[in-house]
């Protein structure tokens, strides 16, 4: 059994729900709380021992994203980049990683889902599954934002992305943990009515196959990709701070 797995920050899309803030910078750059919002994701994978990092973003971004991270170091990781050249949904951002996942486990961060908790228990959750996947829920007011899971006698038998009418009240969180299959199932997707290949539908593709697993999301979480989502988020994060890093954003000594 792998000791860790790789991660996965998926950063690119256009942030159009965030337009005139995103007219210049990318979403995942904006402020949450004390620390610009990738940091959020990423530093909860570093908690979790995850510290092998591919950062997926746009080309118009990627060199102010590069800016702020560099290779990692300063934060502890050992980020690798990788260009998604047009925004066509997040199954094909993560296609984008399959050389970097090199056939190990890996868990998938979205870049805009901030959270309270560390993921150490879901990443040894998964370790110990071994293969599959594995998905995080959160029981939420509004569903109809999010993916939204199907339940038959307490099994996951469907994920509808964004529906009218919510099967549950439970969301997907965006944290996702899958084996290499995951890449097989990217390439047999379509695109949705909204030309997106869509991370619920490949979800679904684990669904079909009884593959896929979940847990409830411990803890606050937020979904900054919204103007009210992103309030939220910075309501929830106001007075987080990650103990190892000083308030400038380099390592505490
Ligand atoms: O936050 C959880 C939700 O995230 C899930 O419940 C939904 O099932 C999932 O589709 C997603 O919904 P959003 O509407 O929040 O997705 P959004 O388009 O905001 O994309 C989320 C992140 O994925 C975004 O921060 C950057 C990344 N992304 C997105 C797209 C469309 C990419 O890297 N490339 C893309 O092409």
């Amino acid at each position: 059994m792998p000791e860790s797995l790789k991660g996965v920050v998926l950063a690119g899309g256009t942030g159009s729900r965030l337009f005139p803030l995103t007219k210049v910078t990318n979403k995942h750059l904006l402020p949450v709380g004390r620390y610009p919002m990738i940091y959020h994701p990423l530093l909860r994978l570093k908690e979790a021992g995850v510290t092998q990092i591919a950062v997926v973003t746009s080309p118009e971004h990627m060199g102010d994203v590069v800016n702020l991270l560099g290779s990692g170091d300063e934060l502890g990781l050992d980020l690798t980049y990788r260009v998604q050249d047009k925004p066509g949904g997040i199954a094909q951002a993560l296609g984008l990683c399959e050389n970097f996942a090199g056939g190990n486990l890996f868990v998938v961060v979205l870049g805009d889902n901030i959270l309270e908790n560390n993921l150490t228990d879901e990443v040894n959750a998964f370790l110990k599954q071994g293969r599959g996947a594995r998905i995080l829920l959160k029981e939420v007011d509004d569903p109809e934002r999010y993916g939204v899971p199907r339940f038959e006698e307490g099994r996951i038998i469907e994920i509808i992305e964004k529906p009218a009418s919510p099967p549950s009240t439970f969301a997907v969180t965006g944290i996702y943990f899958y084996d290499t299959q995951v890449f097989d199932f990217i390439r047999e997707l379509s695109p949705s009515r909204r030309g997106e290949y869509e991370v619920s539908d490949l979800n679904s593709a684990y669904v079909r196959r009884s593959l896929l697993s979940h847990g409830i999301l411990q803890g606050w979480w937020g979904d900054a990709g919204t103007l009210e989502g992103w309030h939220e988020a910075n309501n929830l994060a106001r007075d987080l701070v990650y103990m190892h890093l000083n308030p400038l954003g380099a390592q505490a000594e």
